[in-house]
């Protein structure tokens, strides 16, 4: 579908503004991307976005009805939505499962050598739960300073959708409080621990009180 959807753009007279349209006309000096790459960015898009996009919601809100006394703070203050989604991800571990990384050389790391070529999965989710790294790391804290969380990861590769997953979260929570404010847990979520992508919930009961 996509490749059609390229060479259609590509025979078009304009390529069109949205976002394959200006993959197709980005240009470095006279490079260009050709179809394969246009087709690798639009599908690595898709793959990286949807599933997490859609997972974070009912961990946010895990995490907030979990912690009753975290809720009432950011309905105190919403202001501190945006520090409250990023905790939330930190604390329920969310996030890609398997960092995919090849030594450029060789490298020694606590007594272990990744060759130079070979490659390593990491767990980036562990980093939020390092408990070298943060004070009670299994408590869950809307004001925690959250300097040098990697929950979308850091540097070259960081995540291309974090704005836009972060202000679909806001927009969310920002409403459910709102429409919610004295909701409670039902019952414990339900996960699926061999989820390719994401630390999924399959089931969330939440009881409105309304
Ligand atoms: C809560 C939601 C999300 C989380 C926790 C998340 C997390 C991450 C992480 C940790 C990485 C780094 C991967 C690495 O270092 O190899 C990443 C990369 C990426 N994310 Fe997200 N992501 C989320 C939502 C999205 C959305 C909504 C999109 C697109 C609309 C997206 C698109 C991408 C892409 C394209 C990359 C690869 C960037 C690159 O390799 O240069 N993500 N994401």
């Amino acid at each position: 579908m996509l490749q059609g959807l390229i060479a259609e753009r590509r025979a078009a007279d304009s390529p069109g503004d949205d976002f394959i349209g200006v993959l197709l006309e980005a240009q470095d000096g006279d490079d260009r991307l050709n179809d394969w790459e246009v087709l690798g960015i639009v599908a690595a898009m898709l793959a990286a976005g949807s599933d997490t996009a859609s997972d974070m919601h009912p961990s946010l809100i895990y995490a907030l009805l979990d912690n009753p006394d975290q809720y009432e703070k950011l309905k105190q203050d919403p202001s501190l939505v945006d520090n409250a989604i990023v905790e939330a991800l930190r604390y329920e571990a969310f996030g890609k499962t398997g960092l995919h990384r090849y030594a450029l050389e060789d490298v020694e790391f606590e007594g272990i050598t990744v060759k130079r070529g070979e490659q390593i999965i990491i767990a980036g989710q562990a980093a939020g739960l390092d408990p070298t790294q943060w004070d009670n790391p299994q408590e869950f804290d809307i004001t925690r300073d959250l300097n040098g969380n990697i929950v979308f990861g850091t540097g070259a590769h960081v995540c291309a959708g974090l704005f836009l997953a972060k202000s679909q979260a806001k927009l969310m929570l920002l409403e459910f409080m709102k429409r919610f404010p004295n909701a409670t847990l039902q019952e414990m979520p339900t996960r699926d621990p061999d989820h390719y992508n994401a630390r999924h919930v399959t089931k969330l009961l939440v009881k409105t009180n309304i």
